[in-house]
């Protein structure tokens, strides 16, 4: 079943030039989608269209439909109860999603009662479980504790751990593992694979790591000014690369792994 269509969706600030440029695929139940390309290349723009956040100034053309419905027919508060139960959203940059005088607890709390969940107790032990699947093991002191006073990496595993929470339908995830090392990086992607395992939930993952992306994903979509240059099954794609750009984004992996080959045996 196909849980999400886009159909030539396009993007204009001020009418002049295309953020995203005619951009049609969709993404069926259970699958994962990697989205690769340079920085500004539309990546977060296209999440945030799905998610039917159309920044301000913007215009759009085509239709983005989510569980078979478009979202220009559903109200804003229909958009609004989807986000989180059905589609929840890892930011890049989830310090900036983040109230910064409200503690990490009251904001968790906060967004777990606005899509169900009754109780401190149940709140606080649903908390506890989904912070400790991303690592964070002193929950106490990180829910109580202001996002300022958590490092960039550990409010990042916070947003991973508040997206996962609902076990949405389709989890849209943009650079969720840039600001962590490289132990924490394999762990997120694990648990991103766990809950499609266990859920079926659809991913559509934003990473300038093609390499993260080609292990991870059935399809894989390459982005170059706002266009989708390159899409379909990602191991097509990394055995018969269509265009150049392509090449080079797999070239650069391929050489960091012979230098690093190279560093082995010297
Ligand atoms: N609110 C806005 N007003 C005007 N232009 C914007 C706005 N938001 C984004 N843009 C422009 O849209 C383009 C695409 O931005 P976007 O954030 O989607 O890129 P990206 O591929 O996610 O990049 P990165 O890999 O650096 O995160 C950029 O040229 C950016 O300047
Ligand atoms: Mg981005």
């Amino acid at each position: 079943m196909e849980i999400l269509e886009l159909n030539h969706i396009s993007l204009t600030y001020d009418g002049i030039v295309n953020i995203l440029d005619d951009i049609t695929f969709s993404v069926r139940s259970g699958e994962i989608i990697g989205i690769v390309g340079e920085s500004g290349s539309g990546k977060s723009t296209l999440l945030h269209v799905v998610l039917g956040l159309i920044p301000d100034g913007a215009v759009t053309k085509g239709e983005c439909f989510l569980f078979g419905r478009s979202n220009l027919e559903r109200k804003r508060s229909e958009l609004k109860k989807l986000r989180g139960e059905e589609v929840a959203m890892i930011f890049q940059d989830t310090g900036r999603y983040m109230n910064p005088i409200s503690r990490i607890g009251a904001q968790y709390k906060e967004y777990l009662t606005a899509h169900g969940y009754r109780g401190r107790k149940n709140c606080l032990e649903k908390e506890k479980e989904m912070l400790s699947r991303v690592h964070l093991k002193d929950t106490e002191r990180i829910l109580h504790a202001y996002p300022f006073e958590l490092s960039g990496g550990m409010r990042q595993r916070v947003g991973i751990a508040m997206a996962m929470s609902l076990k949405p339908k389709l989890l849209l995830a943009d650079e969720p593992t840039s600001a962590l090392d490289v132990t924490m990086q394999a762990q997120v992607v694990y648990e991103m694979m766990e809950l499609r395992r266990k859920y079926g939930t659809s991913i559509i993952l934003v990473t300038h790591n093609i390499g993260v992306a080609a292990c991870m994903s059935d399809k894989l979509g390459i982005m170059q000014n706002g266009k989708l240059v390159e899409w379909g099954n990602t191991r097509d794609i990394i055995s018969c690369p269509q265009t150049d750009y392509t090449r080079t984004l797999l070239d650069s992996v391929i050489e960091i792994d012979d230098e690093r080959m190279a560093g082995k045996n010297e």
